[in-house]
């Protein structure tokens, strides 16, 4: 079997040769009722028979691996799906550099990589948890599909996570797997395992920043994971970044015509200070202020998702080559990291002042320097829209130790630009960085479902093209009656 192709004749589409492999076989088989109970209990709300033009992997090469079509979601096929094994790759990073990569759980790291794969995988269907009611009041049947499209990855993003469960780990990968059908986001007991998928994703932007920044921590992990010695998840994570980088261009594109139809709305009324809220909400757009102050919220709970700036647990994982650096491949060190150092900005004699710290523990440091970076890219496409209406206002990412919960500045109150800030002083000041319940219910107000062919909610500009070169009229979802 050519294995860029994926077998869709069984219960479960897979290009890993599940015919062949009886028990993974039927363990997954097992699993499959659990995991669509899941998905009619959690996943969107209202839409399991609507038809929704959806992309499908039909193959996993570079070109051509997406299909289009209408599908029901429950009907989607979740599969398993695997980039193409490289021969003879090696293991390209820590103390087993240049051996060859491991097709099999190396015994002495198999806790540690369990633990990488159900982190991983939790993150999956909490995001799906988080997003189900937004079909509801989605701006258009355009943004509707697109929000199904991430959920029905997201889901199998999680149907990959736990086919390593099910074929490397045994009995605790079996139960692992059965756990993250049980957790549930925001749950008081059984909360998903991270903090930013415990949050509530209550409105579309919301929804929009929360692809932009918080997918795209999923993107600097699996980018980590994929350069992992453990082929098996090194192929799983290849592919599922080709996946990832579709629900960035939905938080992107979404936040810029957020951008762009306040900014429209504003030069047609002649509102030229971007700070005149309550003029600027009455044209029934957003405000910027209130755009940055969900992109400070959105950006200072995904950095949390990266740890501690110093961390053994990121140094073990690395030595042991099991989860590396983003792009690892194209750095040009040695890549074992066993002297050397990494500025880490921490807060000594209460200061936040750069620390040189051994480069091993400074790796979670280092990965999210690395995403803060990538996610300035997106800021800067969203200034120069501002710019082009001639409107003084430039949406800045907040300093990194402004609202934090993990690491370095958990102890310390500061503002946006990084000043510490006393208790009393960030209670009065907090609604100006955060959303306030008085933003939450303007942005609620605006929330209603638009579910007309080439109509738009009044708050969000249309998208320049459409999916699969649609056309603007096109029928993105064909809503069931209730
Ligand atoms: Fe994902
Ligand atoms: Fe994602």
């Amino acid at each position: 079997m050519n294995i860029a192709q994926v077998d869709y004749d069984g219960l479960i589409p897979n290009n890993v040769g599940l015919g062949q492999d009886l028990r993974v076989k039927h363990a997954l088989e097992k699993w499959h009722p659990g995991y669509i109970n899941w998905w009619n209990d959690m996943g969107p709300e209202g839409f399991q028979d609507s038809l929704v033009y959806l992309r499908t992997a039909i193959s996993v090469d570079p070109k051509g691996w997406a299909k289009f079509d209408y599908v029901r979601m429950p009907e989607y096929r979740w599969g398993v799906l695997l980039a193409p094994q490289h021969e003879g790759r090696k293991i390209p990073f820590g103390m087993h550099k240049g051996e060859d990569a491991w097709q099999e759980v190396p015994g002495e790291y198999r806790a540690m990589l369990r633990r990488l794969v159900v982190i991983q995988g939790d993150t999956e269907p909490a995001s799906v948890e988080q997003q189900r009611y937004l079909g509801k009041t989605a701006p258009s049947l355009y943004d509707m599909r697109n929000l199904f499209q991430v959920n029905v990855e997201e889901g199998r993003h999680l149907w990959a996570m736990v086919y390593l469960l099910q074929k490397y780990f045994g009995t605790d990968g079996r139960e692992e797997a059965e756990a993250l059908l049980q957790r549930r986001s925001g749950h008081a007991d059984t909360p998903r395992m991270l903090g930013a998928f415990n949050e509530k994703t209550p409105d579309w932007l919301s929804f929009f920043m929360f692809t932009y920044f918080t997918d795209r921590d999923g993107k600097m992990q699996l980018e980590a994971l994929a350069q992992s010695g453990f082929d098996p998840l090194s192929r799983t994570c290849r592919f599922m970044l080709t996946e990832e980088a579709h629900h960035m261009f939905v938080g992107e594109t979404g936040v810029t015509r957020v951008v762009q139809r306040t900014c429209e709305a504003m030069k047609a009324a002649g509102i030229s200070d971007p700070n005149n809220i309550e003029a600027v909400r009455k044209l029934g757009v957003i405000d910027l202020p209130t755009i940055q102050k969900k992109a400070n919220m959105h950006f200072s709970l995904t950095l949390d998702l990266f740890g501690n700036e110093i961390s053994t647990n990121a140094a073990n994982a690395f030595h042991a080559g099991l989860k590396g650096r983003y792009r690892e491949d194209r750095l040009k060190d040695d890549h074992k990291l066993e002297s050397g150092t990494y500025p880490v900005l921490r807060l000594i004699d209460g200061k936040i002042q750069n620390e040189d710290s051994p480069a091993l523990s400074a790796l979670n440091m280092r990965l999210r320097d690395d995403y803060v970076a990538d996610a300035n890219i997106g800021v800067g496409r969203w200034n120069k829209v501002i710019a082009e209406h001639g409107i003084p206002f430039e949406i800045k990412l907040p300093h990194v130790a402004f609202h934090r919960h993990i690491g370095e500045f958990t102890s310390i109150k500061a503002d946006v630009n990084g000043n510490l800030l006393g208790d009393a002083e960030w209670e009065k000041r907090k609604a100006e960085f955060l959303p306030s319940d008085s933003d939450r219910e303007f942005i609620e107000s605006l929330m209603q479902p638009q579910f007309e062919p080439n109509k738009f909610a009044g708050w969000i500009a249309p998208p320049r093209v459409g999916i699969d070169n649609k056309p603007g009229d096109f029928e993105y979802v064909k809503i069931a009656d209730a």
